[in-house]
């Protein structure tokens, strides 16, 4: 496999995110976000960890951008920190923090990297969630004026945009698990943070469309292909219900299919006590692309235990299939159905992977980390997606994540996803050998 058998116009880039990599949180004013307040909770992150330095990219933005065009990527894929510009994600404008989207943009043109810029990956603004966050419809009014602000203001250089990363990561996280910020749980919360969620991505792509000329205008959406433990009938059933819930509820209404609940009855009781589940216009925008983001398959097994979704994973380990360090299954054949059966939509018209990658146990060693076991990752899923590629799947870029170990959520600094290894005391970055062998495989392309 080589890069050039993807075709000379496929997009190869690399993503990140402003939470995971920026810091300076509480710096030129910036206003809090739910992550800089979650953090503080005890025992929420691993080891107590804070997202307060990050990478520093904030300072380093030059230096990393460089790294970027030096490992061979044309695609420089980040997300813009809503509390970064709008520190009470309304009303007032923060203008250092408007510059300074302005300086990663130009530093990204002038390099010939073509930004791709993520406005909501999971850093609500602080004042926001006072209100309820997600779970309140008023954020709908409150995204729709962070969204006018970004088109406007980096509109006439930026054509690349995505209006969500994974909704039902923040929502299902952060509003019914608890896991992640503002750390909130319950089917309620996040049933109705799902259909806001829902609404913002619909109202973020017509907003683009009006105000951006030229725009290309996508949203992502973690996906995972569901395997039934047996071939028994409670087993298919439980695997299904887990796909309507993790695969099928957010894709379909943006689709304009309003969500599966034909499939699953539980949803349908819930469309009956939310008003907004009945907005299925609103919730449906026809996108440039569709974003997929795959780390891992899930097993899933019938287990009438657990509530609602009466369904429970069997992990890799224990059926002692490969891994990576978050124990998620290696598994580039289910990388290659999932794509398949997000491509099934015929209103799909674009496929754009905007995430996949791997943290294992690297160890930096005489100056180098030798990770071959992510090279051999990266191998792997790259031919699986070539293979739907080529039967005819429209596929038109890939973006590894992610350029440097950076904050990884509830995992803190534990998790290292990037293809350079950041020593976080020293802010010293070291190109790991994976990075190496994909300055190699996109050498051809530049
Ligand atoms: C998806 C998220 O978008 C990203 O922020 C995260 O780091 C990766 N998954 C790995 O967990």
């Amino acid at each position: 496999m080589r890069s050039e058998d993807f075709g000379k116009d496929f997009l190869w880039g690399i993503a990140t995110a402003a939470t995971q990599i920026e810091g300076a949180v509480n710096s030129y004013g910036k206003g809090p976000s739910i992550w800089d307040v979650f953090a503080k909770r005890h025992g929420k992150i691993k080891n107590g960890h804070r997202p307060e330095f990050a990478c520093d990219f904030y300072h380093q933005y030059k230096s990393d951008i460089a790294l970027v065009k030096a490992l061979g990527f044309k695609v420089f894929r980040f997300s813009i920190s809503w509390s970064r510009i709008l520190p009470l994600g309304k009303g007032k404008i923060n203008q250092e923090g408007i510059d300074f989207y302005h300086r990663v943009i130009d530093e990204c043109l002038l390099n010939g990297i073509i930004p791709f810029v993520t406005l909501y990956h999971w850093d609500l603004p602080e004042n926001l969630s006072k209100n309820g966050g997600w779970s309140a419809y008023s954020i709908n009014a409150d995204f729709n004026e962070f969204v006018i602000l970004c088109a406007k203001t980096y509109g006439n250089k930026v054509k690349n945009w995505i209006v969500l990363n994974e909704p039902f990561g923040f929502t299902s996280l952060g509003y019914m698990l608890g896991v992640h910020a503002p750390g909130e749980t319950g089917l309620t919360n996040f049933f109705a943070a799902a259909q806001h969620a829902a609404i913002a991505q619909a109202d973020g792509g017509r907003i683009l469309r009006a105000e951006v000329t030229n725009a290309n205008i996508g949203t992502t959406f973690s996906c995972s292909e569901v395997i039934p433990y047996t071939e028994s009938d409670a087993d298919i059933i439980a695997a299904k219900r887990v796909d309507c819930l993790m695969n099928r509820f957010f894709i379909e209404p943006t689709l304009g299919l309003g969500f599966p609940t034909a499939d699953w009855d539980v949803l349908e009781k819930f469309a009956i006590s939310h008003s907004t589940w009945r907005h299925k216009e609103r919730m449906t925008f026809d996108f440039d692309f569709i974003g997929l983001q795959n780390y891992f398959p899930l097993t899933v097994k019938f287990n009438a235990f657990i509530p609602v979704i009466q369904a429970w994973e069997v992990k890799a380990k224990s059926r002692k299939k490969p891994h990576t360090k978050m124990g998620w299954e290696i598994n580039a054949e289910s990388f290659y159905n999932i794509i398949k059966q997000f491509a099934s939509y015929p209103n799909v018209k674009e496929i754009f992977i905007t995430e996949n990658g791997a943290a294992f146990n690297d160890k930096l060693k005489d100056g180098k980390v030798q990770d071959e076991e992510r090279i051999e990752y990266f191998k792997l899923y790259l031919s699986a997606m070539l293979k739907a590629k080529n039967e005819g799947i429209n596929i038109t870029g890939y973006m590894a994540w992610t350029l440097m170990d950076n904050f990884e959520w509830a995992e803190g600094y534990n998790a290292r996803f990037g293809l350079i290894y950041n020593d976080f005391k020293t802010q010293v970055r070291t190109v790991k050998q994976s990075g190496y062998w994909w300055k190699e495989f996109l050498t051809v392309l530049n």
